[in-house]
């Protein structure tokens, strides 16, 4: 079985023109009055997310485990005519942009459920050492707690449609015994009615409950904390029925 993260042009089957401006436009709607001028995301992968941020003026910074991704967000921001300065590394470590801070740090797509719970807590240290005095901390997550009260098991997309064929993504989630929860991503690629190409990806969550999350910003002295779903063109007031939030929280 592949490895999601090393097949960044796979991951990437669901970015379009289309996607990149809806996302550019939520994130518009998110920050609302919050002025940024400078974005570290310490979970970018290939910038799906957060190379639409540039369109709003804001220069973005990187770092994630994966070179694959990365490479590849440095070619998506320099085929849009920018270059992008992009660093390899894990959250829970983020030594190697010691020296320099940011008006926000952020962990985008869904990441932080890629470490045990008490490395979370590590992660949101080290990006807080990152954060200017004012600058604000930025998350975005499954709703995690939704996931584990309803089992849910199926995950599905509207298919994808490139170079005349057309890509069906389905996640199947298996909630394992130990409270971790492993994504089965299948990819069916098709043409004129026929599968000419299968990929399957496994990928290993360890759930955390909004709270986790709260306590250590309330913590380090960050607050009001700004919460809504994800997109926040579809608001729902009820963190019960969200399936995808985003967090912001300033630094006092
Ligand atoms: C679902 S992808 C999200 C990528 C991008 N933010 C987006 O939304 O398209 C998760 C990313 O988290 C990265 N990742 C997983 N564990 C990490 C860690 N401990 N430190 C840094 N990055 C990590 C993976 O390499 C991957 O690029």
């Amino acid at each position: 079985m592949g490895k999601l993260y090393e097949c960044a042009e796979i991951y990437d089957l669901i970015e379009s023109e289309q996607r990149s401006e809806f996302v550019k436009n939520d994130w518009k709607e998110f920050f609302g009055d919050i002025e940024i001028h400078t974005l570290l995301d310490v979970s970018i992968g290939s910038g799906g997310l957060t190379l639409p941020l540039r369109d709003l003026g804001i220069k973005i910074y990187g770092s994630d485990l994966s070179e694959t991704m990365l490479e590849r967000c440095k070619q998506k921001a320099s085929d849009k005519g920018f270059e992008i300065e992009l660093k390899c590394s894990d959250f829970r470590d983020l030594s190697c942009w010691d020296g320099m801070k940011f008006d926000c740090v952020a962990s985008t797509g869904n990441s932080l459920g890629y470490v045990e719970n008490s490395d979370i807590v590590i992660a949101l240290e080290q990006m807080d050492a990152l954060v200017k005095k004012g600058g604000y901390i930025c998350i975005d997550s499954r709703n995690w707690e939704k996931i584990q009260k309803e089992t849910q098991r199926f995950y599905f997309y509207n298919p994808f449609f490139k170079d005349g064929n057309r890509i069906n993504l389905t996640q199947v989630w298996d909630h394992n015994s130990d409270g971790s929860i492993t994504f089965n991503l299948l990819y069916s690629f098709e043409k004129d009615g026929k599968i000419f190409q299968r990929e399957v990806f496994e990928e290993h969550y360890n759930p955390f409950p909004y709270e986790l999350i709260e306590k250590q910003l309330r913590k380090m002295g960050y607050g009001p904390i700004r919460l809504r779903s994800l997109p926040c063109c579809n608001p729902e007031p009820d963190f019960e029925k969200i399936e995808w939030y985003h967090l912001i929280a300033r630094k006092q």
